[in-house]
């Protein structure tokens, strides 16, 4: 090589000999080679790379955000918790790797211009530290201002934000490559070029890498609900349904007022209840006790003689069956919807569905693989209401909990729930909240709660004959 160069630089003009010409042009073919094959490998692995990153960050905001305390989830706006699954997912997967690629690209290949320019011309060095110094104060300002943005969470100014802090960046980065360009003007062009683009990726990566900063954030810092267990659930638990509720007090924020104040209570085994009580009475928060939704301040629960705060929240949850005010169906077909966890025949799946009279309907959807649409839309309230009560049936639970199952439903499929529900959870225990008083006429007993306490706990034929009480003036006044 060194021959070569000196018969080049002598002045002779000496051709090159064609076995020279060979060597060189392999070395050049090597490097071309070489050059795909890592590009090639570069791209694989960010792409790679990248969505196996999404999907463990992903997964790993989805097991905190569930895990998550009803409180969370009062404290921060749907929209806010949906962008982390959406936009900032969305930028860890494409974007980041996309951008990161680029930036360590222009990275090594500027490096490697800046290292030849400074071998043929020396002097550049002296040019190159001024440019490091301007470079770091507009880097400096571009990153303060990304700060700035990352502190706004709230989702609409955070995106109005980041768009007035795009402009920003450019604005920056043109009038630094403007600047550039004049002040370096003895340097040759693709350095300048290959320095702004350098600053330009830098900043979109250090703009994606926010994304990835607010995921942290949210796998460290979304607390969890309390679930230390003392002890597993037997497998008939509860095999008789007893609950009593002993010296309940829940507050929902430290300066707010007891949502339930020294509620105490008993049911006894099989036993139907009706929980009454004018709205913001604590009708609501003692399925939440029960359920463990909250943490209560004072006071236990005992389910069949174990306290629920012993056991793990899993096996709590699933060994009580519910069926909520607002029905909720998951976008899948009915089958899933029913049975989540796959453990029924298609055979239990019908039986069901005839208990709760929806094998007509289901049939005409196209059977248990049909999907129910966003949120079970293809059903009606009153439908979505059977069908949470067929995945009730299904739980075999012992104990069933109704909140206000019948307030948005017409009287006939109300007439069929209650009859499903007489039928199919004749031995169990069955505590409705009611908004029509109807509805619990029938019970055993009714819960009358006002202002977080028990006002009376009677037979509902005991509590008509009196005209003195709670529950006398609640069916007069509806
Ligand atoms: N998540 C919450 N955060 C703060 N306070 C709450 C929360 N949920 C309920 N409360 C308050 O607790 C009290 C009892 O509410 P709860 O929902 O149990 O009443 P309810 O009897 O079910 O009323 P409704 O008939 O309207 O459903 C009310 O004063 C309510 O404002
Ligand atoms: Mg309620």
């Amino acid at each position: 090589m060194t021959n070569h160069y000196h018969t080049c630089s002598s002045g002779n003009h000496t051709q090159p000999s064609s076995k020279d010409l060979k060597f060189y042009l392999g070395v050049y073919g090597g490097i071309a080679a070489a050059n795909s094959v890592f590009t090639l490998i570069r791209a694989f692995s960010f792409a790679y790379s990248g969505l196996c990153a999404a999907k463990i960050v992903h997964s790993k905001i989805l097991r905190q955000i569930l895990k998550a305390p009803i409180k969370f989830f009062d404290e921060t706006p749907i929209g806010r918790i949906m962008n982390r699954f959406s936009s900032d997912i969305c930028t860890i997967d494409e974007g980041l790797p996309f951008i990161l690629n680029i930036f360590l690209a222009q990275l090594y290949g500027t490096l490697g211009a800046l290292v030849v320019t400074c071998v043929g011309l020396p002097w550049f060095i002296l040019v190159l530290i001024p440019i490091a110094i301007y470079y770091y104060f507009i880097q400096i300002n571009i990153s303060r201002a990304e700060e700035n943005i990352q502190h706004y969470d709230v989702t609409d100014l955070y995106t109005f934000l980041r768009i007035s802090g795009r402009a920003y960046n450019n604005q920056s980065i043109e009038g630094f490559s403007e600047d550039l360009l004049v002040w370096c003007s003895p340097i040759p062009y693709p350095i300048t070029s290959l320095l702004i683009n350098l600053v330009t990726s830098f900043t979109e990566t250090e703009k994606n890498m926010i994304s990835m900063e607010r995921a942290q954030q949210y796998i460290d810092g979304v607390p969890s609900e309390r679930d230390q267990a003392g002890m597993i659930a037997p497998i008939n638990w509860p095999s008789q349904g007893r609950i009593i509720f002993k010296d309940i007090c829940l507050r929902y924020r430290s300066h707010l007022p007891n949502a339930l104040d020294e509620v105490t209570f008993s049911v006894e085994a099989g036993e139907k209840v009706g929980i009454v009580g004018r709205t913001g009475s604590g009708k609501s928060s003692l399925f939440l006790v029960l359920f463990r939704m909250v943490e209560i301040q004072e006071g236990s629960v005992t389910i069949d003689g174990i306290e629920i705060s012993q056991l793990p929240l899993e096996d709590l949850r699933s060994r009580i069956a519910v069926i909520p005010q607002d029905p909720f169906l998951f976008n899948a077909p009915v089958r899933e919807n029913l049975d989540p966890k796959g453990i029924h025949t298609d055979s239990d799946l019908w039986l069901v569905l005839d208990k709760s009279h929806l094998r007509g309907v289901v049939q005409r959807l196209g059977g248990l693989d049909a999907e129910v649409g966003e949120l079970g839309k293809k059903f009606s309230v009153g439908q979505r209401q059977l069908l949470c009560l067929a995945r009730a049936i299904l739980t075999e639970a012992k104990i069933l909990c109704i909140d206000e199952a019948t307030a948005s439903v017409d009287m006939e499929t109300d007439h069929l729930l209650q009859q499903t529900i007489r039928e199919e959870f004749a031995d169990n225990t069955v505590l409705t909240i009611a908004h029509r008083i109807k509805t619990i006429l029938n019970s055993d007993r009714v819960l009358v709660m006002n202002n977080g306490k028990v006002m009376e706990f009677s037979p509902p034929y005991l509590l008509l004959q009196d005209s003195s009480s709670y529950f006398y003036r609640l069916v007069n006044a509806s």
